[in-house]
């Protein structure tokens, strides 16, 4: 082996993901013992690259380092479940990439050249990557719906508000909530991601661009919400803290709304928010997927077969409409992740990094 390869590198830090990366070449030299050599295909886009960039979430971040946070894990999976002893949340994992193994270190049997596999580690914007053994899992074919998986634990018959239900989180959040019978209520900004959550069978769907969602809350569920999946922040959290129900629960996953402006993720008095808290016995819980890794073996392999059965359904987003076409290439990975922060792109954002 003596060809190099590409991949994206973070050197300054900055939410701006233009500004922050640069491609870079590095040698393709064989693994090491315990690792394979896996070439990567497809990546996940996560609304969370641009905290990666700025070092946001790990703030010994040092420039230059790999990117794709489908991080440690980039598909976005997950499970909602008993958190601190209460029936609360959802733990959700993100796989990052997704390939054809390249090459085995001496010292893994259990894999084979040429089998697709999902890696687990976040440096996703790269033509090839080394991984850990353990942190690869085969899937039964190179398809980029692996890039995004979910499920929960909410009981049947529980309201279930979902935001950005359309996004590469949300649509699969839906349609796990209404496995479990839940009745779900998903909140997006357009008319044609509102038809694509009628289709994944979200119950109501709230077009905040167009209705308000606070009067639709009152009119509509007067009782309260049960659970809601809260990734916007600002307004949009405020809101929904007001509309839970008696021992709702909600659970902070992201707060988009401040991701590229670096502006309050919560606005208003925040005294105010402790007395909702106490007045309707609601609980507040903040969730991210690295923390629930341990988690991933028992469930991962479950989400891989309801996706490979058509029981969970991946909308992708490959960028075929977009000005500049599909994201295809490396190169491509900037116009990936601005798209997904223009609000506009629908499912999952995933870029073919390169032909298997
Ligand atoms: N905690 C964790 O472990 C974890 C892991 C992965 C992702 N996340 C979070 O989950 C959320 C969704 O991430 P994703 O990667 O799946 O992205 P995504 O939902 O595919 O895309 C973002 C969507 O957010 C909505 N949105 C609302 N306000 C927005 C704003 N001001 N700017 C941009 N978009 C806005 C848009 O949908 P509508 O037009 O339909 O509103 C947009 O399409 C993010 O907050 C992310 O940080 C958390």
């Amino acid at each position: 082996m003596n060809q190099v390869f590409r991949k994206l590198s973070v050197v300054k830090l900055t939410t701006n993901f233009a500004e922050a990366v640069k491609l870079v070449e590095q040698p393709l030299v064989t693994p090491a013992d315990n690792q394979v050599l896996i070439k990567n295909i497809y990546a996940g886009v996560n609304a969370s690259d641009v905290n990666i960039t700025a070092g946001r979430y790990f703030t010994d971040a040092k420039v230059p380092f790999d990117v794709g946070f489908e991080v440690f894990i980039d598909l976005s999976c997950y499970e909602l479940y008993n958190f601190m002893s209460i029936n609360v949340t959802q733990t959700l994992c993100i796989i990052p990439g997704l390939g054809v193994i390249h090459a085995l270190g001496k010292n893994v049997t259990k894999y084979r050249v040429g089998q697709p596999a999902l890696f687990l580690e976040s440096k996703a914007y790269s033509e090839y990557v080394y991984i850990k053994q353990e942190n690869v899992i085969p899937v039964p074919e190179l398809k980029p719906d692996y890039l995004t998986l979910l499920r929960g634990l909410i009981k049947e018959g529980e309201k279930v508000l979902i935001t950005a239900a359309a996004g590469g989180t949300g649509h699969l959040c839906v349609q796990w909530a209404k496995k479990k019978g839940c009745h779900v209520i998903g909140t997006t900004s357009s008319p044609e991601k509102a038809n694509m959550l009628k289709e994944l069978g979200c119950d109501r769907v709230i077009n905040y661009k167009t209705e308000n969602l606070s009067e639709v809350l009152r009119n509509e569920y007067p009782d309260g919400i049960d659970v809601v999946w809260e990734s916007i922040g600002g307004e949009m959290f405020n809101t929904l803290v007001k509309h839970l129900r008696i021992k709702g629960r909600l659970v902070v996953m992201g707060s988009i709304s401040g991701y590229t402006t670096g502006g309050s993720t919560i606005a208003g008095n925040l005294s105010q928010l402790t007395n909702r808290l106490i007045l309707k016995s609601n609980s507040l819980n903040g969730f991210l997927f690295t923390q629930y890794t341990e988690e991933f073996p028992q469930y991962l392999p479950k989400l891989i077969q309801m996706l490979a059965k058509n029981e969970l359904k991946a909308v992708l987003d490959l960028g075929q409409n977009t000005s500049g076409g599909e994201f295809k290439g490396i190169e491509s990975v900037v116009r990936g992740v601005e798209h997904l922060h223009t609000g506009r792109s629908n499912g999952k954002v995933v870029v073919k990094i390169q032909e298997p």
